[in-house]
This record gives C-alpha cells, structure tokens and sequence, in this order.
C-alpha cells in the first residue's frame, strides 16, 4: 500500500471542524433562495473568490456572514448531513464536531433549533452511515463573559447531547484568561472542556487554556514550538493539540506547507492530530489534509499511523470504541 492508499484506508477521527466552516458555497445558495435571504454574491464562482484570507479575521467575517442563512432545524440538518457524506468518503469514522451558538441566537434563532438540527444529523449518520459524533459547544471569544455565561445556562436542557465546550472566534486580544469563570461553571456542570490556542495567539495563551480554562485537548496549539517549557509540559502531559494544516496555510500562519512544524512536534513526542477546521473554506476535508502534509513533509506510513492512532486517543470516546480502532489501524 502506498501513502496515498494508506491515508484512504485509516479510520480516522476528526476533532477540529467547525460544523459553519463545512458551509459548501452550493448549499449556502441553495439555502440561501429558500430562504428568501440575500446574499453578496451572483455565483459559486464569485463566492470562491471571495477567499482569499489573509488571516484569521479576513476568514472570520466572510464566515460569519455566511452562517446568516442558516434560519431553519431542517437548514442545520441539511448543512450537518453534508458534512457526515464528506466524512464517509474519507474514512472519517468518528467526528467532534463544534457549533458557534450565539452566532445564531444573536440572530433570533432559537438555541433549540441549532442543536435539534445538528443532533438529527448525528442520529441519522450513526445509522445510516456508522459514523460516530459528538458536538462541542463553543463560546466566541470577540463577545463578553457574560454572554457566554448566558449561552452556557441556554445549554444546560441539552446537556446529554454536548459533551464539552470550546472557545473560537478572534484569539488575539482575548485571551483565555477572559474565559476562566464561565470554563470554571462549565466544568462544574460536568462538560468537558477545550479551546483554541496558540493558532495566531501567544504560547501564553496556550499556558493560560491549560493552567486556568484545565482544558483537555488544545485547538492549533502550533505555536507551542515557540516555548520549551511548554513543549515539555504538553509532552509530559500527553495534552493533545487538534493541529489543522491547510487552515494554518491558508490564515498564512505558515507560509508554505513545508515549513509547517507538525511533523517536528510528532517526532518530539507530542500528541498531534491531522483535521480540517473550516473545509469549505480551506481547500479541504480530513484526507485532503493528510494529503498536503504528506507530500509537503514526506510523511512516512508510522506516521500517518501514528497520526491516526492519536485521533482516537485524544477523542472522547469510551475507552474501549479508541481501543477498537486503533487495533484496526494496527492491523494495516
Ligand atoms: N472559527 C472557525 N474557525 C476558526 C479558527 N480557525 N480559529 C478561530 N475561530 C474559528
Ligand atoms: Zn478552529
């Protein structure tokens, strides 16, 4: 089996995708007319062009104008449905899949009609497609603590059907430190925790989510290589970091995929894993990420082993399903 062969056959778990980011421009348009909603472009094409980020930013506003047309619990399905048909093709076997909240609540929609849609398209991909998920509630860091206590109380009827929290949206200038009381209830009421850091922030920020969020898996966390210390802590720790290759090229985190550093932190031992982030707007899903880096850094067959062997130890999964498949990648 060659790489390519190989990277198509591991089961793989993905642990950093924004469901919002998975919003293929066809589907936008299509949702779009139902809805009766306009929107800034006249074609698909014209929507393609509009990506050309520079950095995180430049992405975030075209995102979240992009989520506006999502209004109805049939939208949310439909947008999650989507996704868990991308997965299948890649052998993505199990997904943790976040969700923005208040950029629908802001908006009028009902929290309910977020979650109910997304939990139907979980229900439908585990039986018809065999694919596991979970969703991970993230706060957006630009808005205040306070609305993200309010959306953490907005939650708690839906407990049993999120099993941690994150924080996304603009990293720099708000650090997770902003976030450690509503992280602190969070934890309390016994959801899991993560975040993003170390993407465009500081490694501080990376010290911060660990030391006062407790967080149990990093989102990015690429600029850890920055810091010894930290490096040692994450591999001391076994701490995960969810590390998304084309993302980091396209938000121009890395110049050039050969330059990116994922390679170097799974030879020193720290626990990486390979995901998409925002594929619709990144150039790619799960395989096509694996692909990149492959090429780029002359991945060898452990280490895309490796790779997807830490999807499923870092995911929240039961211990005995991780232990399921990774004998499976074992045995190719
Ligand atoms: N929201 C969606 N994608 C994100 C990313 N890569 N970083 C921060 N917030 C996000
Ligand atoms: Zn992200």
């Amino acid at each position: 089996m060659n790489q390519l062969e190989l990277i198509r056959a591991l089961p793989k778990a993905e642990l950093h995708v924004h469901i919002e980011g998975t919003f293929e421009p066809e589907l936008m348009f299509a949702i779009a007319q139902r809805n009766n909603i306009a929107i800034p472009y006249q074609s698909v094409e014209e929507v393609k062009e509009a990506y050309n980020f520079h950095n995180l930013q430049s992405f975030l506003d075209i995102y979240y104008a992009g989520a506006n047309v999502l209004v109805h619990e049939q939208d949310f399905y439909d947008l999650a449905w989507a996704y868990f048909e991308k997965c299948a093709e890649d052998q993505v076997v199990h997904t943790e899949m976040f969700f923005d909240p208040q950029t629908h609540t802001d908006r009028g929609i009902a929290f309910a009609t977020v979650i109910n849609g997304l939990q139907r398209a979980c229900d439908d991909a585990q039986s018809k497609l065999g694919i596991s998920s979970r969703l991970i509630m993230c706060f957006l860091r630009h808005l205040s603590e306070e609305a993200a206590f309010v959306t953490l109380e907005q939650a708690l009827p839906y407990k049993e059907q999120i099993i941690a929290v994150g924080l996304d949206s603009s990293e720099v200038g708000h650090p997770p430190a902003k976030f450690a009381r509503v992280f602190a209830k969070a934890r309390e009421y016994g959801f899991l925790v993560v975040a993003h850091a170390g993407e465009e922030g500081p490694p501080e920020y990376i010290w911060e989510a660990l030391d006062l969020l407790k967080v149990n898996r990093i989102d990015h966390g690429v600029r850890s290589e920055e810091d010894q210390a930290l490096m040692q802590r994450l591999i001391q720790d076994e701490m995960p970091l969810t590390v998304c290759p084309l993302s980091n090229l396209k938000l121009c985190v890395v110049q050039d995929m050969r330059q990116h550093n994922i390679r170097r932190l799974l030879q020193q031992g720290v626990k990486v894993t390979v995901n998409s982030d925002d594929p619709s707007y990144f150039g790619g899903y799960m395989n096509d990420n694996f692909i990149a880096i492959t090429e780029a850094l002359d991945l060898n067959a452990d280490e895309l082993k490796q790779l997807a062997i830490n999807s499923f130890e870092a995911s929240f999964l039961p211990a005995a399903q991780k232990q399921a498949w990774i004998e499976k990648i074992q045995a190719l």
